[in-house]
């Protein structure tokens, strides 16, 4: 049975992080220093899965303006992909931004990227807006969720 660990992202996973961020979006992926700044940005949450210790996926979110959270990458390995860990990842960022008192995340997909829509719906995310060709010619489907609360009790 396959085991995925997911931990947070450290400084030294940045050219594995890179190679999959690369793997995950050919035409329009980060540069390396772009994930390093994220990487190194006080406000960032960045989380790896790992399978047999090797990074197969990887999502950053990060706490803006008005204490809302904002996912700006999450990819998973094509040949590590169906099997659960792009929730896995997102479950983690979530449950991580709501530990902070986060009340709402939200994230802009490319219109016409099925797997990641279909994960967003499933998980609760909902359109609220389009940034017309935020991705060169396609255009930015702009998702939001409320999360839980789990701050103190
Ligand atoms: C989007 C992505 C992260 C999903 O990762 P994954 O590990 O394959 O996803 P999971 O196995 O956790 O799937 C969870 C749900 O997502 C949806 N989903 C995943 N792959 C799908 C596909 N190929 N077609 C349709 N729905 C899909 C399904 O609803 C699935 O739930 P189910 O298994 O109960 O049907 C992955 O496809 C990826 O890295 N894509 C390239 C990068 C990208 O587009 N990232 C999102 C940017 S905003």
């Amino acid at each position: 049975m396959e085991v995925v660990v997911l931990r947070k992202a450290r400084n030294e996973d940045l050219d594995e992080l890179y190679l999959i961020d690369k793997a995950c979006f050919p035409q329009h992926h980060f540069s390396k220093y772009f994930i390093r700044l994220l990487l190194e940005y006080p406000s960032s949450i960045a989380i790896v899965a790992l399978s047999s210790n090797r990074i197969v996926g990887f999502t950053i979110g990060v706490i803006e303006e008005e204490n809302e959270g904002r996912i700006y990458t999450l990819g998973v390995l094509p040949d590590f992909r169906g099997r659960g860990i792009g929730r896995l990842l997102l479950e983690k960022l979530e449950e991580e931004l709501a530990m902070l008192g986060i009340e709402k995340c939200c994230l802009e997909v490319m219109e016409g990227n099925t797997p990641a829509l279909q994960l967003y719906s499933k998980m609760g995310y909902r359109k609220v807006g389009v940034i017309k060709r935020y991705y060169g010619n396609r255009d930015g489907i702009v998702m939001e969720k409320a999360l839980k609360h789990l701050g103190t009790v």
